[in-house]
């Protein structure tokens, strides 16, 4: 994803297209669009790579759980990483670097309106993402399984559901 080197200024042309095509308004102007008064914070793009990274081990996890033989020398370090990438969101998200402001981004303004249920959601993310460490130490494919779909509930799903865009 390039999205680092998209100029601001055509982010702020695609956020009024998307805005028009859906207020279904043809008045609607530019400057009306909060406009990034500066370059976006690095952080947007270190947590875009972050997510990513922690979406592809989960994946990774996901993939040899289907196996016939999952393969813990693979499963245990990218339940680490997913770990250790999930405790690195609190410095991630600086003040201003919301969709809102006009970035790039699909995190919400809500996570600041909201700072303590964010950062719950998050030590939930990192307390399920340990449970799921814990159960690739014990080798039991079953029970990292089950861990599995609590963080994915309680953890991305959790978060996602109120403080990122919502997919499609
Ligand atoms: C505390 C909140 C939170 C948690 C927990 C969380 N996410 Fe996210 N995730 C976000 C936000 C906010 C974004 C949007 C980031 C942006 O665009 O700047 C995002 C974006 C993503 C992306 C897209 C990255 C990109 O390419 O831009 C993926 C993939 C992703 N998350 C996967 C996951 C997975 C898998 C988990 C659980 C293991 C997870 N996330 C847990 C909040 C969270």
């Amino acid at each position: 994803m390039a999205r680092t080197s998209v100029p601001s200024v055509f982010v702020a042309v695609s956020a009024f297209t998307l805005l028009a095509a859906c207020s279904g308004e043809a008045g609607d102007t530019v400057e009306e669009i909060a406009v990034p008064s500066g370059d976006a914070p690095a952080e947007i793009v270190q947590r875009q790579d972050n997510f990513e990274a922690i979406g592809d081990s989960f994946k990774t996890i996901r993939e040899q759980l289907e196996s016939e033989a999952p393969d813990f020398a693979v499963i245990t370090p990218a339940a680490a990483d997913i770990n250790e990438r999930l405790q690195r969101l609190p410095g991630l998200f600086p003040e201003g670097s919301s969709m809102e402001a006009g970035h790039d981004t699909e995190a919400l303004a809500v996570i600041w309106e909201d700072p303590d249920g964010f950062a719950e959601v998050q030590e939930q993310a990192v307390a399920a993402s340990a449970d799921m460490m814990a159960a690739a130490a014990t080798g039991d494919a079953e029970a990292v399984g089950g861990q599995v779909g609590n963080l994915g509930l309680n953890g991305c799903k959790a978060c996602h559901d109120k403080y990122r865009v919502e997919q499609e």
